[in-house]
C-alpha cells in the first residue's frame, strides 16, 4: 500500500472518530486578515456547523489545492472576525438573506462556473426569470443529502410548474410521478446547449444524450440509428415532431389520436421539402384513406423511426 493511501485511511478514521473537530488543518495555517476559521462559528451556530459535515461542501476543508479563503464557512460567508467580535449581525458578514438573486448567483458561480458553464447557466430561462441557485438548493437545510436540493426533485419542480404535474397524470405518460424517472433525465435545470434538432430552436433547457443528441435516446437507444434508410422526420424535427414528451391522451404518446392525421401533416404534397424540393411524398394512390385499414399507417410502416432493410419502412 502506498504511503498516500495509508495516510488517507488514517485521515478518514480520525474523521469518523471525532467528526465534530474535523477542520483541524485549518488552525495550523496562518489566517488571512479578517478570517477566523470554521471552528469559531460553531459555538453560536451549532446545528448548522454539525450538519455542514454531512454536505458536499465539507470536502472543501480537506482539499489541499484550495486557499484558506475557499474553505469551510467563510468560503461563502466571507471573513467572519468582525461578525464574531460584534456577537452576530447581518451586515458584517456575507448574508444570503440580504442578497438580490443576481448576487446569490454570482456568489455560487465563483466556484461552480467551470462545471456549470457548459450548461449556459447565465442565459437559461431560470436565470433570466430570477430563479437562482438558492431557489432550488439549500446549503444547510437540504431535503436531499445528495445535490443539496430544497425538496425532493419532483416536488421542487412541480412547486413552480403546476401545469406539468397535470401532464404527468394523463392516461399515457412517462412515469415521473411513480418515481421511475425524473425531470432531470430530460431537462438540465441549469440550462441547455442549443439542440441539434428543430434548427436549434427553443431548446427548453433540454439535457443531452451522447454527442448533443436528444435526451430521449439515452433510454430509447433502438431509435438512435444510424439506419440505412432514415425517416427524415425523426432526424430533422426530432421526437417532438410526432410525440408529446410528458403525457397525453393518445396511445404511444402520439401528438394526434389518429396516426394518419399526423403523417398527413407532412405527407400532404406541399412544396419546399423532399428530395426534389417538390414536397414530401404523397401517400400512393394505392392507399385509400377512406379504408380504415389504411388509417393506421404504422400497421404497415412498422419501422417508422428508420429501417435497415426497406426504404418505405415496411420492415
Ligand atoms: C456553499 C456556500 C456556504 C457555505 C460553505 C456555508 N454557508 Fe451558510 N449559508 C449559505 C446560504 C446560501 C445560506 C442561505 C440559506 C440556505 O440556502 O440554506 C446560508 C445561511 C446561513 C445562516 C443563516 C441561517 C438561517 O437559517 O437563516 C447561517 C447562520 C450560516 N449560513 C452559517 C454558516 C456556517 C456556520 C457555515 C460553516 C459551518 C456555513 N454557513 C457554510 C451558504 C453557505
Ligand atoms: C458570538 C456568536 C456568533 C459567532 C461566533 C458567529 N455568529 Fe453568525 N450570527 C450570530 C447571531 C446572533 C446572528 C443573528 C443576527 C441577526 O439575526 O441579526 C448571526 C447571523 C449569522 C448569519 C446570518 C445571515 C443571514 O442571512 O441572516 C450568517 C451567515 C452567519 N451568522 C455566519 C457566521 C459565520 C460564518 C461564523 C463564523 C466565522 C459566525 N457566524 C460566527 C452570532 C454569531
Ligand atoms: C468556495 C467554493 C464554493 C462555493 C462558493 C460554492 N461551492 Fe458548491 N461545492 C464546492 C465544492 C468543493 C463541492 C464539492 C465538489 C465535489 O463533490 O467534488 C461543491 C458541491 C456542491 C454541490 C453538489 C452536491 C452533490 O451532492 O453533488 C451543490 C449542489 C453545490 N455545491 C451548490 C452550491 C451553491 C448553491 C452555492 C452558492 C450558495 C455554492 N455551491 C457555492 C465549492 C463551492
Ligand atoms: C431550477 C432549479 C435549480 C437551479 C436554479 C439551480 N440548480 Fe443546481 N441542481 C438542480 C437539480 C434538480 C440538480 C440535480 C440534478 C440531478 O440529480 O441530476 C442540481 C445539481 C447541481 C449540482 C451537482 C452537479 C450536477 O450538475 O448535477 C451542482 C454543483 C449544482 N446543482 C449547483 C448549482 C448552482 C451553483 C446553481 C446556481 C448558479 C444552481 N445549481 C442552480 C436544480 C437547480
Ligand atoms: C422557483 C420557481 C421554479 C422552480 C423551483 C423551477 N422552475 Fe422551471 N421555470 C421557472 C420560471 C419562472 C421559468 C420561466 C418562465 C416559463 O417559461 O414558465 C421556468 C422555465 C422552465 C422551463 C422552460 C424553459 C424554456 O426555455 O421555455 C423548463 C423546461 C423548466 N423550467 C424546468 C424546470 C425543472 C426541471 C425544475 C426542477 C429541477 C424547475 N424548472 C424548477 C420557475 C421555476
Ligand atoms: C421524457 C423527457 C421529459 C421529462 C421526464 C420531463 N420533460 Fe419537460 N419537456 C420535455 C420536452 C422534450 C419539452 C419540449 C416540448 C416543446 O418542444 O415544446 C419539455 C418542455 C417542458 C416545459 C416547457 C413547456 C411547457 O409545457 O410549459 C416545462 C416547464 C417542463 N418541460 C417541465 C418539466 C418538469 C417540471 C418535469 C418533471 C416533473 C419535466 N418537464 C419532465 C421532456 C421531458
Ligand atoms: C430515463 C429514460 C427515458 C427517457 C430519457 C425517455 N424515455 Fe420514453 N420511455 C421510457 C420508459 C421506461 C418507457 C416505458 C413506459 C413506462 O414507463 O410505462 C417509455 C415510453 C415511451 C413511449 C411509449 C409510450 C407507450 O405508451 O408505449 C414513447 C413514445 C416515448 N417513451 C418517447 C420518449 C421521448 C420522445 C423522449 C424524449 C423527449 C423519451 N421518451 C425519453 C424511458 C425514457
Ligand atoms: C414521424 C413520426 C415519429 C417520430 C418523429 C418519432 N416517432 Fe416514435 N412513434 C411513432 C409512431 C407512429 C409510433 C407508434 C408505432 C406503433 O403503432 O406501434 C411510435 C412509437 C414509439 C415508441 C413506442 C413503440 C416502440 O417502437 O418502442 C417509442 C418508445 C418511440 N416511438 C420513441 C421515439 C423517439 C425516442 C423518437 C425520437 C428519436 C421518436 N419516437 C420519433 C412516430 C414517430
Ligand atoms: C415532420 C414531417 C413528417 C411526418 C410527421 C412524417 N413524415 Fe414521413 N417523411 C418525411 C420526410 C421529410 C421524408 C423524406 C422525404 C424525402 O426523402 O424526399 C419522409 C419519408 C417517408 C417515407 C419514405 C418515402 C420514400 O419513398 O422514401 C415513408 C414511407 C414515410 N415517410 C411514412 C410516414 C408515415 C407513415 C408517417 C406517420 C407515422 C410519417 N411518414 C410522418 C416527413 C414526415
Ligand atoms: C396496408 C399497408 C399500408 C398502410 C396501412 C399504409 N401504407 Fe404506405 N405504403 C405501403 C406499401 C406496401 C408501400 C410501397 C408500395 C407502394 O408504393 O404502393 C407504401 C408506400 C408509402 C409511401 C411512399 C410513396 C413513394 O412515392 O415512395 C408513403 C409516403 C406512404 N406509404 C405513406 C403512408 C401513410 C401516410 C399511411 C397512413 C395514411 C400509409 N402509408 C399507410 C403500405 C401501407
Amino acid at each position: 500500500m502506498s504511503n498516500r493511501l495509508l495516510w488517507k485511511i488514517g485521515f478518514i478514521a480520525v474523521c469518523l472518530l471525532i467528526p465534530a473537530s474535523a477542520p483541524s488543518q485549518e488552525t495550523s495555517v496562518q489566517l488571512p486578515p479578517g478570517y477566523s476559521g470554521s471552528q469559531t462559528c460553531k459555538p453560536c451556530h451549532p446545528s448548522i456547523s454539525n450538519n455542514f459535515l454531512r454536505t458536499a461542501h465539507f470536502k472543501s476543508l480537506s482539499d489541499d489545492k484550495l486557499k484558506f479563503e475557499q474553505k469551510g464557512c467563510e468560503s461563502c460567508h466571507g471573513p467572519g472576525k468582525a461578525h464574531i467580535a460584534a456577537k452576530g449581525g447581518k451586515t458584517n458578514i456575507v448574508a444570503f438573506s440580504q442578497m438580490q438573486p443576481k448576487q446569490a448567483l454570482d456568489a455560487c458561480l465563483a466556484c461552480h462556473s467551470q462545471q456549470l458553464g457548459r450548461a449556459n447557466i447565465r442565459r437559461s430561462s431560470h436565470t433570466t426569470s430570477d430563479v437562482v441557485c438558492t431557489n432550488c438548493h439549500s446549503m444547510h437545510k437540504a431535503a436531499t443529502p445528495q445535490k443539496l436540493l430544497v425538496k425532493l426533485q419532483t416536488d421542487l419542480c412541480y412547486g413552480c410548474h403546476t401545469n406539468v404535474r397535470a401532464q404527468f397524470s394523463m392516461p399515457v405518460k412517462h412515469r415521473v410521478n411513480e418515481g421511475f424517472m425524473q425531470c432531470s433525465d430530460c431537462h438540465n435545470p441549469h440550462g441547455g446547449d442549443a439542440s441539434v434538432t428543430k434548427m436549434a430552436a427553443r431548446p427548453r433547457m433540454m439535457a443531452q444524450g451522447l454527442q448533443n443528441e436528444e435526451p430521449c435516446l439515452k433510454c430509447h437507444v433502438d431509435k438512435r440509428g444510424p439506419f440505412v434508410f432514415e425517416h427524415a422526420a425523426v432526424k430533422v424535427d426530432g421526437c417532438g415532431g410526432c410525440h408529446v414528451p410528458h403525457g397525453g391522451m393518445n396511445a404511444r404518446l402520439l401528438k394526434r389520436p389518429q396516426v394518419f392525421t399526423m403523417c398527413l401533416e407532412c405527407h400532404n404534397g406541399l412544396g419546399n421539402f423532399g428530395r426534389q424540393g417538390d414536397g414530401i411524398q404523397l401517400t400512393p394512390s394505392s392507399h385509400s384513406l377512406t379504408d380504415p385499414k389504411y388509417q393506421n399507417c404504422s400497421l404497415c410502416h412498422t419501422r417508422i423511426h428508420g429501417s435497415n432493410s426497406n426504404s418505405r419502412f415496411l420492415r
